[in-house]
């Protein structure tokens, strides 16, 4: 038979047991913030299920910014005579006056098919580069020397790249009045 007092009890009971998995709760999920060091695999999984979608969002857009340089723009403001002086990078291997060096001579490069000066062995990588981008527009060459062995995989052109967006539109715009 229940009377008051027995209800009373039970009632009691539940709302303590309640009580006690709510503080549990929130006690364990509070371990889980101060980070992974605290509580095993799960609480790990819990500091990263935070963190990472919020880092990957941040990195994301700043490596697009930097990808959205307007380089016609660059170009229009290139510089020559600046251009003449970076061009100090690439003389080791590559000259002037139509003669070929470690690489091919570069006058007249701006807007020359791909891999096409004859008698000079290119490597494999570039001879495919040119079934890819056939021509050495301003573009192809701002692309190419950001980073050439990464734009062409297996390239025997040693050089680690010029990283300046302006650096590599005022070597364009030299090379342009190399012809
Ligand atoms: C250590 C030597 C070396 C340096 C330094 C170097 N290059 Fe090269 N370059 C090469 C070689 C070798 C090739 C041929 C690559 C191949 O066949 O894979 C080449 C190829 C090229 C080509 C492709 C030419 C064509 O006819 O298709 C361009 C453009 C070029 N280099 C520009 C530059 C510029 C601009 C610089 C300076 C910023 C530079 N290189 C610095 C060795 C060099």
């Amino acid at each position: 038979m229940f009377n008051t007092m027995t209800v009373t009890k039970a009632a009691g009971a539940l709302i303590g047991a309640l009580l006690f998995l709510l503080l549990a709760n929130w006690a364990a999920s509070g371990l889980y913030h101060v980070g992974p060091a605290g509580h095993g695999g799960e609480g790990e999984e819990h500091a990263q299920a935070y963190s990472i979608p919020v880092e990957e969002g941040g990195d994301g857009g700043e490596a697009e910014e930097e990808e959205q340089i307007d380089f016609a723009a660059l170009m229009e403001s290139a510089d020559p005579a600046q251009g003449e002086k970076d061009f100090g990078k690439c003389k080791a291997c590559h000259k002037l006056d139509g003669s070929d060096g470690v690489g091919p001579h570069l006058n007249g490069v701006v807007g020359r098919p791909v891999a096409s000066i004859d008698g000079f062995a290119y490597s494999d990588a570039m001879v495919a580069h040119a079934d890819e981008a056939p021509e050495w527009t301003p573009e192809a060459l701002q692309v190419f020397l950001t980073d050439p062995r990464g734009v062409v995989s297996g390239t025997k052109m040693a050089f680690a790249g010029l990283k300046s967006p302006e650096d590599r539109a005022d070597l364009i715009a030299y090379l342009e009045t190399q012809q």
